[in-house]
């Protein structure tokens, strides 16, 4: 795998190979085996032009773990204050020694420029990129959904038949987009339910179906209730209903937690708005998977960067004896 930019490309083979990679480095973590030897010698960049906890951190505990040095980049206290162009800000960091680029940036798209511009020749992960896409989120959230559904026996399983219903601020996520393109092609039924001003105009091409109405999607029985978190940042106030209404008619709260099928388990990517889009009783149930994907996300992120970067070692070994 060179680049890691979006789901909507990723086949069904790939994506099960980066699950079933993932289920071996968590088993690693398991064991209690902090670090793996694998990428020793690579330098990792996170590139983040907007905020993270999650992605961020779980993208350097990964690198570190397979023994990958590590640079972390924000855009507070760089020179991109000063009119620093992406083209000059990545090719610093690749002469500084980047093998992997791992970019979070509010464009659409900027992930994939930095890929195919030939700026850098870096591979390059999308940490989420403006309301497109973040393919490691929905790598993750498939990943806890498998290993929710069959345990220990989850390796080289798809979702098939299983319903998953994503909710909330559609427009806005990247987090929505990637899913519905992966657990699709996993085999899953994917639902979204939101306001109607927040499902976004192509929605149509999506390989979904589309409600308005929170209650009639619980009633169906999904084996997975998503709650996106509304994107008050990016909201504007023409087409977000009040905060009182939204959380009365699309919120998550105890009486629709109760109506859920027992064997259902609620998903969220965070960072959460509690009591906007998911009550404290959701979020902290039994059925809540919030922290499996918090951990799940390191499992992945170590997948991906293994696949993108142990390729690039045995290439490198083997030019190495080939010069020798
Ligand atoms: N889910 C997610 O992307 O969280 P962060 O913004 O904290 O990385």
């Amino acid at each position: 795998m060179r680049h890691l930019l979006d789901t909507q490309h990723l086949s069904r083979e790939d994506a099960l190979t980066i699950l079933d990679i993932a289920e071996d480095m968590a088993d690693t973590q398991h064991r209690e085996v902090k670090k793996l030897p694998t990428l020793r010698g690579k330098t990792v960049v996170n590139l983040f032009f907007e905020d993270s906890t999650r992605t961020r951190i779980s993208f350097e505990a990964a690198a570190k773990r397979l023994s990958a040095d590590v640079i972390n980049f924000s855009t507070k206290g760089s020179s991109v204050s000063k009119g620093e162009s992406l083209q000059d800000t990545a090719q610093t960091l690749q002469a500084m020694g980047a093998d992997a680029v791992v970019i979070r940036h509010g464009a659409s798209g900027a992930p994939r420029t930095l890929a195919t511009s030939g700026w850098i020749t870096a591979g390059v992960v999308n940490a989420g990129d403006g309301t497109h896409e973040h393919p490691t989120q929905a790598l993750l959230d498939a990943f806890t959904i498998r290993k929710r559904r069959f345990g220990d026996d989850s390796r080289g399983r798809d979702l098939a038949g299983v319903k998953v219903t994503i909710v909330g601020d559609v427009l806005h996520s990247r987090v929505a987009r990637s899913n519905v393109w992966l657990l699709t092609a996993l085999g899953a039924e994917v639902t979204l339910v939101s306001p109607p001003t927040l499902v976004p105009q192509d929605v149509s091409a999506w390989p979904a179906t589309i409600s308005y109405d929170l209650d009639s999607a619980i009633a169906a029985g999904p084996d997975a209730l998503m709650m996106l978190r509304i994107q008050l940042e990016r909201m504007s106030a023409a087409y977000f209903p009040t905060e009182r209404e939204y959380s009365r008619r699309w919120g998550l709260d105890a009486t629709r937690l109760a109506a859920l099928p027992a064997d259902s388990i609620v998903m969220h990517p965070g960072p959460m708005n509690r009591g906007l889009e998911i009550s404290a009783d959701a979020a902290d149930s039994p059925r809540s998977t919030v922290l499996d994907q918090v951990r799940a996300g390191v499992s992945v992120r170590m997948a991906v960067l293994y696949l993108l970067l142990s390729g690039q070692a045995d290439h490198d070994d083997e030019q190495k004896k080939e010069d020798e």
